[in-house]
């Protein structure tokens, strides 16, 4: 009998007990908006596109690709860190629901598994991704390789999946941010996203941020303009995944993608140039514009951050700047908040 509970107790629950996902892009409500902001874009001028439209199943494969770039800087740095600080990270929050915005292949938060673990404290994970394809995938590999995680998946944007979090097990909550995915909104997102994280932290509960640092800008534009022309694969697959989704008609082969760094707005900006004029329907949104020879669309903007200014920044929203890591070369930055 003591025996058998002893057993029942040491096996890790099978797969299916563990995981749970909800889709809230698959939701009629989530359809009926769906694309507007494409709209928006398009017919602005100049013309824009969301970021958020590059990770389509193939867009973040091609963004795990990216992050093994030579050029690539930010995600070895981030990683770098916290393999230095993971350790004190989970020592100064103690155990919490670990909920991360734009979880992706899950890599690097390996890094802080490994040390909550290291604690003692239970691994409650809730990732969220707007790529379902790799949410899932990614949630079934940390399953296996973590035998008492418990994995409750959110397939959304930030925005869905932050309005519709699923009541924590632990008391606490920590929502972390990496690979300074923060740096693709522009100052306004940025205070509607905090107002919403603030609105979904209690107080006592943490927010960690990674953020990209100012540097000089050669390293930055090689970073974004790879010589194996990967960037440029992803940027364009943009297009693609438009044309999949919405019907249309984006000829790929007109594009030429250049990311250049505006040392003023201190941001990459990323472009995909039209190279020969032509008019583009999206059936599904009923939208049709004309591209004429030499007009841009801008895909994605990477902002740059100053670690101090981010501090105040925080501290301003809300979120109480309690410890901040950085590399050698202060390239990449890490930020614990608490609310
Ligand atoms: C995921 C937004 C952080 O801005 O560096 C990488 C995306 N774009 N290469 C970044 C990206 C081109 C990345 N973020």
């Amino acid at each position: 009998m003591i025996n058998q509970q002893t057993t029942l107790f040491k096996t890790p629950a099978p797969f299916n007990l563990r995981l749970q996902v909800r889709y809230f892009n698959a939701s009629e409500i989530a359809a009926l908006f769906e694309g507007q902001d494409i709209v928006q874009g398009l017919t602005a001028s100049p013309k824009t596109l969301p970021a958020q439209y590059f990770y389509d199943d193939r867009g973040s494969q091609l963004f795990e690709q990216i992050c093994e770039l030579p050029e690539y800087y930010p995600t070895r740095t981030e990683a770098w860190i916290l393999r230095h600080y993971a350790a004190e990270i989970a020592e100064c929050t103690g155990a919490c629901e670990l909920i991360e915005l734009g979880s992706g292949s899950s890599t690097k938060t390996r890094l802080l598994f490994d040390a909550y673990q290291a604690q003692g404290y239970p691994l409650h994970y809730q990732p969220i991704d707007i790529s379902a394809g790799i949410l899932v995938e990614s949630a079934r590999q940390l399953l296996a390789d973590y035998p008492t995680l418990n994995v409750q998946a959110l397939a959304g944007t930030y925005e869905q999946a932050l309005s519709n979090l699923p009541p924590s097990d632990l008391s606490q909550r920590l929502i972390f941010f990496l690979g300074n995915s923060l740096g693709n909104f522009m100052p306004q997102e940025c205070d509607r996203f905090f107002a919403q994280i603030t609105t979904v932290l209690n107080p006592g509960d943490y927010f960690l941020l990674g953020v990209d640092l100012e540097k000089d800008s050669d390293v930055l534009e090689a970073a974004y303009n790879d010589r194996q022309g990967v960037t440029a694969a992803f940027n364009l697959n943009m297009l693609a995944h438009l044309n999949h989704r919405f019907i249309g008609n984006f000829n790929l082969n007109a594009f030429h993608h250049q990311a250049i760094y505006n040392s003023v707005d201190r941001q990459i900006e990323m472009y995909l140039h039209c190279q020969q004029p032509q008019s583009v329907q999206l059936k599904k949104l009923d939208l049709s514009i004309d591209m004429a020879q030499g007009e841009s669309i801008r895909t994605e903007i990477s902002r740059k951050f100053n670690l101090e200014q981010m501090q105040q920044y925080l501290q301003a929203q809300g979120l109480s700047p309690l410890q901040v890591w950085t590399d050698p070369k202060q390239w990449f930055g890490m930020i614990l908040c608490r609310r």
